[in-house]
Order: structure tokens, then C-alpha cells, then sequence
């Protein structure tokens, strides 16, 4: 990464061919006492983790799989879910400016286009005596992948950036520049709050204004996705015109 142009984010890397999963290479980093912006990048992942216990498709060399180290000491615990969304923030402002498609995010923090998964954010957070010790962002974004490089079951809901673009993607050019709009984004935050990160959200999002399901723990709901609150929970508009809160899971367009 010759061109870096962040100070703090990416100036540590452990580059490695193959991992079980970046997100415990950066664990490994924080116990050799590793500051924040480390960053862990593999070319290959045999165990890489997706949201709620999935399993997340991380074929060799043609996609970015990394993790960057967060210490945001400063933040509530209750806050977490906004640094989701400002992640999910960074990497669609980079996606972007490199490729020009028309990237959105679904909430919490996938990456869509035309309506087709190409990238995923997970965040994993260490909590001791209640407070929060550090956070680890995973990002994992299918770059140059081919139709054949996914399970056919996969290609009915996800693309690659190559695939979608028609072109291949320079991964180093990408990478660089997430790194710089996350270092960006999450100094915006840290002085200015969650605001102005919640406006840039909304505008890159294609959850709102539309009629969602999800399912909770008391059973399957549906409604209409109205706003994101405060604390970057969706808040749904229920048919009997209740407002239900959902903190984190999945939502299917309907
Ligand atoms: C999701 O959409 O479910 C989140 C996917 C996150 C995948 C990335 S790839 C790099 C990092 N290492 C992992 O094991 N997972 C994240």
C-alpha cells in the first residue's frame, strides 16, 4: 500500500496468504498491544465469519477480507451499534468514488447492488466492567470474484464488484481508499457525534421509506421502515401504527 494516505489507519499490517479469519489475527495484534487503525488483510480465509454465526465465502485472492482495529475508549456501550453504520458509511463512499456503481446500504451494513449482496461488515466488540475496550471492524468486500467462484445457491443474492462493474477492480486502490474515508468518517464522529454520520447514512441507504419483515426473537414482524434513531436502531412503523425498535438482525425487502 505505497499510496497510503491515512495517518493512523492501515500504518500496521499484518498481510497474510491464507487465516482462519482476520478477526482473529487483530485479536492476536491487540494482545502484542497493537494501537488502533492495525489492520489485518488475507488473501484467503478458511474460517471468515459473517454476521449472526453465518459463515462468510472468502475465496483466494479475489476479494478484500480485513479487519481494522478500533479503540474508541471514549464511547458509550450503548453507542456501538453507530459505529456499524459508520463503517458501513466508509467502505460505500469508497466503493463509490473507485468503481462508480451505484452502491447502497441495506441496514444494519450490507453492501448492495442492483439488489444483490457484494459486501458485509462485522463488528465485534470487547466489553470488560461494562465498558468498551475495543472494537474489531471486519470488512469483507467480493471484488474481482467470477459466477463460478460462488456456490450457485450464493449467486441468487450476491455479486462481485467485477461482475456488477464489468471490469476487474484494482484491491489495493480499494483498499487504500477505505481506509481513508473510514479514518475520515470516524474523526467526524469522534468530534462531531453521531449526527452528521446518521445524515450520510440515510443518504446511502435503500432500507427507508419501504415495507420490511424481520425476524425477532418473539416471532416474525413486518413494517415500514421509517428512521434510524439515535442510538442507529431501525425504527419500524407497525400496521396498528405502534413503533417497534429493531437493535440488530436482518431485514428482507417486501
Ligand atoms: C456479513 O455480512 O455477514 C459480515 C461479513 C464480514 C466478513 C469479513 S471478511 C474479513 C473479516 N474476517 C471475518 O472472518 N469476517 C470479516
Amino acid at each position: 500500500l505505497s499510496a497510503l494516505q491515512t495517518e493512523r489507519f492501515g500504518r500496521q499490517i499484518k498481510y497474510s496468504e491464507e487465516v482462519e479469519s482476520t478477526q482473529l489475527v487483530i485479536q492476536q495484534l491487540v494482545q502484542a498491544g497493537a494501537e488502533e487503525g492495525a489492520l489485518a488483510l488475507a488473501e484467503l480465509q478458511t474460517a471468515g465469519r459473517g454476521r449472526l454465526g453465518r459463515v462468510w465465502h472468502s475465496p483466494k485472492g479475489k476479494g478484500l477480507w480485513f479487519s481494522v482495529l478500533l479503540k474508541p475508549e471514549w464511547l458509550n456501550l450503548a453507542d456501538t451499534p453507530q459505529l456499524t453504520l459508520l463503517t458501513a458509511v466508509a467502505v460505500c463512499r469508497a466503493i463509490r468514488a473507485v468503481t462508480s456503481l451505484d452502491v447502497g446500504i441495506k441496514w444494519p451494513n450490507d453492501l448492495l447492488v442492483g439488489g444483490k449482496k457484494i459486501g458485509g461488515i462485522l463488528l465485534e466488540a470487547s466489553v470488560e466492567n461494562g465498558s468498551l475496550r475495543h472494537v474489531i471492524a471486519g470488512i469483507g468486500i467480493s471484488v474481482n470474484l467470477a459466477p463460478e467462484d460462488y456456490p450457485a445457491e450464493l449467486l441468487e443474492k450476491a455479486t462481485s464488484l467485477s461482475i456488477a462493474a464489468g471490469t476487474k477492480i484494482d484491491r489495493a486502490a480499494l483498499l487504500n481508499r477505505i481506509l481513508t474515508e473510514l479514518e475520515q468518517v470516524y474523526a467526524l464522529y469522534r468530534t462531531e457525534g453521531f449526527a452528521p454520520v446518521k445524515l450520510l447514512w440515510e443518504a446511502l441507504t435503500v432500507s427507508l421509506g419501504r415495507r420490511i419483515s424481520s425476524t425477532t426473537a418473539q416471532g416474525p414482524i413486518e413494517g415500514f421502515a421509517e428512521r434510524i434513531d439515535d442510538h442507529g436502531a431501525l425504527s419500524l412503523r407497525m400496521d396498528d401504527g405502534s413503533v417497534r425498535i429493531l437493535y440488530s438482525g436482518d431485514i428482507d425487502f417486501r
